[in-house]
Parts: structure tokens; sequence; C-alpha cells
């Protein structure tokens, strides 16, 4: 207790003597994405022995952010804050306050309101999710050693005085990884979600089916995961089509039920939704690896060692493949609560469909112009399937061509003409165009020389010029601009990898996607990051270092 009387009075004397009190405390207020609105003003609460935390009765997603809150701060501190009843109107002195009452409604459910003082620190919001994000804002106003997981001595836990009132533009703020390409263990998994959750990112988009592997374990038909699964290539950035690997060593994995379960709970506990992306009609000859008969030519079919995109597509004149998917998506949504599936829909080559007699034979039947109304037929006929599970389709923008399912919601990758086209027809829309929201892609024109020859160079910079809204939408129109996504495929970024492929750039994108578009400014921006990177060094990421 001495030490921290110590403490406060000395970041007292260092604010008189910097001359500006606003400015004093201002400095120290670099929280990424930027709130809406800061009013910094003199000294600091001071987080010590006597802190308690108290959160409002009767409320156990309340009572958990408040928990939550106090296990972000043990360890650095090694401070037990006690999490307590709250019993008075009166907020009492040396502690947090976690509460949903007397919130402005007008925050929505992801907002909420800070009031840090001498005495105390005040969080209100309107939905727990506006305190978890409060709580994200707190760990960021304390200095960045709060993030170690070992007690830190030496360091005074002290919050500026601040009043903070914060909302995002944005509802969906997401990021995809492509667990595929390369197999991602679940601690890992998790700790991806934990660094979106910690930026404010509320989607963790699953990329589970692709040709080279099939990640998600479906009781009904095990050989998804005895076969599919695992691929000739080892471990490593996968080869191009043309310079296969040449090993037979086998790598590969898949995530259990149980694994899944684990993921989504934890997810739903950092108010992150995983939506899972179940790959058709095309992307998704590892299946057909297994189920042979679910393919136009029968087989047989290894699974895809390489970059590049399979001829190799279900079979859409054959109703067993409809009786697959439909198996596949009833274990799919027991599994994962979000009310959106992604089912893919991109790069569908049409090749095995112009040959085959069924695919041919459902043309005529259904009345279909050509192989995408085909397309179209099939992403229509599994829409209705989500449908009647209470599920929402969500697919890339191809699923535009040959006609948008009804109810359809695109994610537009091929710049942001499919987000155009489908807020038009009145459609909801993620946009994550390849030009700002691949982070796949190299960040230099140097590092791009190593890079596979379709990314272009991405550095932190031009995310952060990211804009969701197109201009020539009327304002009808923009309402179906649900936000964007930051998308790590991984054909040449292995696990160990993905760090510095999505950071700094998931930071950038998660202020465009967070903060209000009049307060964008690249220069405020960047200087707050090098005060970031501090936090991110002790949270153990290993961002790419810009020049
Ligand atoms: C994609 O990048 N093929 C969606
Ligand atoms: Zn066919």
């Amino acid at each position: 207790m001495k030490k921290q009387t110590k403490a406060a009075i000395f970041a007292v004397t260092i604010i008189a003597l910097a001359g500006s009190v606003t400015l004093a405390a201002d400095t120290k207020i670099t929280v990424i994405p930027k709130p809406t609105q800061i009013k910094p003003s003199p000294g600091h609460f001071i987080v010590g022995q006597k802190t308690a935390i108290y959160a409002q009765s009767g409320c156990s997603d309340v009572e958990n952010v408040a928990k939550y809150l106090s296990e972000q701060l043990r360890p650095a501190t090694g401070l037990s804050l006690v999490v307590l009843e709250q019993s008075k109107a009166q907020v009492p002195a040396d502690s947090f306050l976690v509460t949903t009452e007397n919130s402005d409604s007008a925050l929505g459910d992801e907002g909420y309101e800070l009031l840090v003082t001498k005495t105390n620190v005040v969080l209100r919001a309107p939905k727990p999710a506006g305190l978890f994000y409060g709580v994200q804002t707190l760990r960021q106003l304390l200095p960045p050693q709060i993030e170690s997981r070992k007690k830190v001595l030496g360091v005074d836990w002290t919050i500026p005085c601040v009043e903070i009132t914060d909302k995002p533009r944005f509802e969906w703020r997401g990021s995809l990884l492509d667990c595929c390409r390369q197999f991602m263990t679940v601690p890992f998994v998790k700790r991806y979600i934990d660094l979106l959750a910690y930026h404010k990112m509320n989607r963790f988009h699953w990329h589970l089916t692709d040709d080279p592997g099939w990640r998600i374990e479906i009781k009904k038909y095990p050989k998804l995961t005895e076969i599919s699964a695992w691929r000739n290539s080892g471990p490593g950035p996968l080869r191009s089509w043309d310079n296969p690997p040449k090993t037979d060593e086998i790598y590969g994995g898949y995530y259990t039920q149980d694994d899944i379960r684990d993921i989504v709970d934890y997810a739903k506990s950092r108010y992150v939704t995983v939506v899972p992306e179940i790959e058709m009609p095309g992307h998704s000859s590892s299946a057909l690896v297994a189920y042979p008969e679910l393919s136009c030519t029968g087989g047989p079919f290894k699974v895809q060692n390489t970059m590049g995109i399979s001829d190799d597509v279900y079979c859409a004149g054959n109703e067993k493949t409809f009786e697959f998917l439909e198996d596949v998506l009833s274990e799919v949504v027991e599994l994962f609560p979000s009310l959106y599936i992604h089912i893919g829909g991109d790069e569908c080559p049409k090749k095995r469909w112009e040959k085959c007699p069924k695919c041919q034979a459902r043309i005529k039947a259904e009345g279909l112009k050509d192989e995408h109304e085909l397309q179209s037929y099939f992403v229509k006929r599994i829409e209705k399937v989500l449908l009647s599970k209470n599920r929402r389709l969500i697919g890339w923008d191809e699923i535009l061509e040959g006609g948008l399912a009804p109810q359809a919601t695109v994610q537009s990758w091929r710049g942001m003409k499919g987000a155009i086209e489908a807020s038009q027809q009145g459609h909801d829309v993620v946009a994550s165009p390849t030009s700002h929201c691949y982070f796949d892609y190299p960040y230099s024109k140097e590092q791009a020389a190593s890079f596979p020859d379709w990314m272009s160079v991405l550095p932190t910079e031009k995310v952060y010029t990211f804009e969701p809204l197109p201009e020539d939408l009327t304002p009808a129109q923009q309402r179906h601009i649900l936000g964007g996504e930051g998308n790590i495929w991984t054909e040449v970024a292995p696990q160990e990898q993905v760090d510095s492929r999505a950071y700094p750039r998931l930071t950038a994108l998660a202020e465009t996607l967070w903060s209000p578009k009049e307060l964008r400014n690249w220069n405020d921006f960047s200087g707050r990051l090098q005060s970031h990177y501090k936090r991110l060094d002790v949270l153990g990421v290993d961002y790419y270092k810009e020049k």
C-alpha cells in the first residue's frame, strides 16, 4: 500500500511537471481501436490490495465479465481482486463497478461507458458484450506489462482518469482463419480468438473444409476424418500445382466435435461468434476422396497436396450429394450456434458439370440456362436446408452468379463489386476485398518476391484506408453492409507464421470496423501502434515489423 501511495504522488508530480494536465493524461491513451469519445482528466486510479470488483447483482453474464476482469489482472499484478455483489447504489472507494444499470441505451448491444476517477472505475453498458469491450479498453489503459502471465514487480498499476463513451461502427468485425491448408492446434485457435477479442472483433470465420483437407469430425461420415483430413505433403507451405512435394510424409489433422464445442464455448465467453465454413460445391475434393460417389466422374481421388483449385466438385445432378450435405449441415448446426453458416460457393470450376450426364440432366429438368444457373440451383437448395434449421446462408460473391438465393448474405472478396451488387439487390453483405483484407498477402514488394504471384502487396497503411461502405450506395443499401473481415488463407502461412500475417494488419482493420470514420487518421493510429507493439510484445505476438 505504501508503495502505491508513493506512486500516486509520483504520478501527480509528473503530470504537474508536464505543464499540461490534459496532455499528460492523453498521451497515455493509445487504445486500439480508438474509442468514439475520450475525455481525459488529471490523476490516476490505482489498482492495489484493497481494490475490489463489484458486479451488478443477479446477472450471471455481468458477474462473468467481472470475473474475467479479475482474471485478466491477477497474473501480472499478483492481486486477487475479489468479485462482490453490488449491494448499494453508491460505488465504494477503491473499486471497480461493472453494471448494465443506468447505462445509455443509445450505446446499443456492444457500446459502453467508462468513468475512471481517482477513487473508482465505473463501467456501464446496456448489454454484457459492451462491458466485455469496456474491459478490453481497461486492459489497454493499464501499463503494457498487465498482459504478462507472470507476476511483474516494480510496476505501478495505474489507470489514467478518463471518461470514455464508445460503440462500434459495424456489427460484423471478423477474421477468417484457413485451417485446411494448414492445420492449427486447438490452443492456437483459442489464442487467435483471444487476440481478436482483445481488438474488439466479434466474428471468427473458421474455414474448415477445402481441397487440401477436411477438418471437422462428422459422426455420420467417419471417412471424412479417417481419409479426407490427411495428405501426402509433410508440413510447411504448400507447393505449386506444377511442382508437387517430393515426399509421402503424411500431414493433416482434424477437430473432434468435443474440440469444436470447446472452441465455440471459449469464443462465446469472449463475445466472439464462430462462423463455420463448409465449402460447396467447389473446393470440396477432399470429401470426394472418401466419398467418390458424390463426384461427377466417380474418382478415384487423392487429397490435394499442392496449391490450386480442384476441377473435381460435388455432382449437382446426384441426389446423394444433397443427402450428404444435409446430413453434414445437420451436425454442423448442432455444433455451431451461429445464425450464419458459410457455404463457400467460390471458385467452382464447371468443367466436370459440363461433361456429366447427371448434371446436364438436372439442367434440363430444372429449365436452367447453364452451369452458372446450376450452381445457383445448388446454393438455393442448400439455403432451404439451412432456413429449415433456422439458420442463414452466407457465401462468397460467386453466389451472385446465376442468381442469388433469396435470403443469402454475400461476402465480397473480388473487390467491392459483389458488395455493391448484393446490397443493391437488398441482400446483406460482409466486405473483405483482396485489395484491403487479404492478410495472407505480402506487406512489401521485397516480401512479395517470395510469395505466390497472385498476391498483391498489402501494407498496414493500406488496410487502414479500408472503407466497407461504398459511396455510390443509398443509405438504405448501405445498411446492408454488416461489416468486414480480414482473411488469413494459409497456402504459404503455417501456424508459426500466422501472427506475422495477421499483426499489425488486424489492428488497423479492427479500427476501421469499430471506430467512427471521422476519427480515422493514419499518423495518429501509427503513433498509437508504436505503444500497442509493447502490449503485443508482452502478449507474445510475433507481429511483422514493417519498415
Ligand atoms: C477466396 O479467396 N477464394 C474466397
Ligand atoms: Zn455431375
